[in-house]
């Protein structure tokens, strides 16, 4: 397969040396690249910044901003196969980014923040995407419900949850505990190494591209 997919924190500029950012380190995602691309498959890793080396036999594409991943992704998605949006897209970007460092003033200041484009959720509806489509759904309460949801909103075929209200798992850790939700059903994946459950992920959605193809 020609698989795709998104890693990594976006970077939302302020200023030319502030941003705002988020906790994702980007493990499951480069872990799941180096899965796809261990076993045979043509991956591309559009990646926003992380401290990871890049797997070998993984292309990548460095992007900072939520927008510029959206134009990334827009600008390969039409030839893959297959695509996993693991990135933990900020959800919303200053309204203005000051081309000048700010300078402190004010004893208090209040950002205008605007919404960044929904990259996963305009796969199908923007760029037509009609193969198979897979996305993260990171939680802190009422994962099943909130993942489920976002399967059907975002027209996914799969949506691999996690609650990363729990110690030691998800954002930052090597390991990961997941839940499977798919149209019909769910599934748990216990407790391990995200490199562990990497080839797990890559072959479940080997088997949902087989179907596909059927
Ligand atoms: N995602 C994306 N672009 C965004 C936001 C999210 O591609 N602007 C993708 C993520 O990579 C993930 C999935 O959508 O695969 C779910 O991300 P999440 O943050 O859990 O969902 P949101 O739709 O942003 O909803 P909320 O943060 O309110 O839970
Ligand atoms: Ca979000």
């Amino acid at each position: 397969m020609k698989v795709l997919v998104t890693a990594g924190p976006t970077r939302e500029a302020l200023d030319p040396v502030r941003y705002l950012t988020n906790r994702s380190s980007g493990k499951m995602g480069y872990a799941l690249a180096q899965a796809f691309a261990e076993a045979g498959h043509e991956t591309l890793l559009v990646s926003g910044p992380t401290e990871l080396d890049v797997p070998s036999g993984v292309d990548l594409l460095p992007v900072e901003s939520a927008l510029e991943m959206f134009d990334a992704v827009r600008r390969h998605l039409f030839r893959m196969e297959a695509a996993v949006f693991c990135a933990a897209v900020a959800d919303y970007r200053p309204a203005k980014a000051s081309a000048q460092k700010m300078k402190k003033g004010d004893d208090s200041i209040t950002l205008e923040f605007v919404k960044n484009p929904d990259i996963l959720g305009s796969a199908r509806k923007e760029f037509g995407f009609q193969g198979t489509l897979v996305g993260f759904a990171a939680e802190t309460q009422n994962l099943e419900t909130y993942a489920r949801a976002k399967l059907l909103r975002k027209g996914c075929d799969l949506i691999i949850g996690n609650d990363v209200s729990k110690a030691g798992i998800g954002f930052d850790s090597d390991r990961n505990e997941l839940l499977l939700v798919y149209p019909d059903h769910s599934e748990s994946l216990p407790e391990d190494e995200k490199h562990h459950l990497a080839p797990r992920l890559v072959r479940e959605i080997e088997r949902l591209e087989a179907t596909r193809k059927q």
